[in-house]
């Protein structure tokens, strides 16, 4: 069912046209963008044009423009968490160098307004409001990310804001530029925007447990890595709320291991042990039901399927 949208997207990255040289410069970007991903934020974006009543080819290069801004913010993320792998693959820092990385990923974002400059004038205003909002967005997330690996205060709550920001926004960005694109009314763009959110928000959480239960054949990414560089995920942040005192010491002691695969491995021991992973997945359902329940309150003329089958395929997601 979203195949056709899929293609579109592999087509127009298979022909997306790069420079030479510096080879330094656009090597790592036609490596990255051509070890794959899910391609979900340009698809949802397509998706969203056609609700709204648009024509998908008039959004291409919007949904392509999101794309490569999140393949941006992947190369730079994976300097920042010190990840070895992602698709599969090693990531531009590894396979080159951090300063390679910085700056193919620098060149990334660029191109990616260079892409919104591409859709018709009468929308660019509105594209770039929402877009220039959600990068600034993005990196406030990013860097409470950061921030919260030294702190050991942080509440689910906290949590929540920082993945609003990290994650969510671009999914909300992602339908709302197909809104804008289709003409719909500013009710419906903020009703489009925030389904996006909540199902950005219940992904993740996903995410982080995939970061640690999920099959890295299937993932790509490093197992475990989460706990190795000390991130206050949900099934962290769980773990602390729901263990009694005479645990406590045996959370911290986890916590302090230097041999970092020991750590992974006691943190999991831990986790099953006291239903964390159970816990974490009630706040998942949470978000995924109130994201069904946004997107049903979504007053549109065409059928709706294929975002709820969409949704249903992302939360069945093992990568
Ligand atoms: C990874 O996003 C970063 C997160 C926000 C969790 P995706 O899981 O969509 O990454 P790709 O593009 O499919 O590799
Ligand atoms: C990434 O969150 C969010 C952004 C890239 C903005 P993570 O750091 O959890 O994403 P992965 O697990 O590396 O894909
Ligand atoms: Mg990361
Ligand atoms: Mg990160
Ligand atoms: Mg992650």
């Amino acid at each position: 069912m979203l195949n056709f949208y899929t293609q579109k997207i592999e087509k127009y990255l298979e022909k997306y046209n790069l420079p030479n040289s510096p080879e330094n410069i656009y090597r790592p970007i036609d490596y990255f963008l051509k070890i794959g991903g899910k391609r979900l934020r340009p698809v949802l974006t397509l998706l969203a044009t056609e609700l709204g009543g648009g024509d998908v080819d008039n959004a291409i290069h919007a949904a392509i423009s999101i794309e490569l801004f999140h393949n941006f913010s992947l190369i730079h993320d994976d300097i920042m968490d010190d990840a070895p792998k992602r698709r599969g693959y090693a990531t531009v820092h590894e396979k080159w160098n951090s300063n390679i990385a910085i700056l193919s990923g620098d060149a990334l974002l660029i191109r990616a307004y260079e892409l919104i400059s591409k859709q018709k004038n009468e929308h660019i205003p509105d594209l770039l409001k929402i877009f220039n909002k959600t990068a600034i967005e993005l990196c406030e997330g990013q860097q409470m990310d950061m921030d919260f690996e030294n702190q050991n205060e942080v509440t689910i709550d906290d949590y929540i804001s920082m993945i609003r920001l990290k994650t969510s926004v671009l999914l909300g960005c992602a339908l709302e530029f197909g809104f804008i694109i289709s003409n719909q009314t500013m009710e419906n763009r903020k009703k489009i925007y925030d389904f996006g959110v909540n199902l950005g928000i219940a992904f993740q959480i996903q995410d982080d447990i995939l970061d640690l239960y999920g099959d890295p054949e299937k993932v790509g990414k490093q197992v475990g890595g989460d706990i190795k560089a000390n991130k206050k995920t949900l099934l962290y942040l769980v773990s602390k709320n729901i263990v009694n005192s005479h645990n406590h010491n045996t959370l911290n002691a986890i916590n302090e291991l230097k041999d970092l695969d020991k750590k992974i491995e006691e943190t999991k021991k831990f986790y099953d042990k006291n239903g964390v992973l159970e816990e974490t997945k009630k706040y998942f359902d949470f978000y995924h039901d109130l994201s069904i329940e946004s997107l049903k309150s979504l007053e549109v003329i065409e059928s709706k399927d294929k975002l709820f089958h969409l949704v249903s395929y992302l939360f069945n997601r093992q990568s």
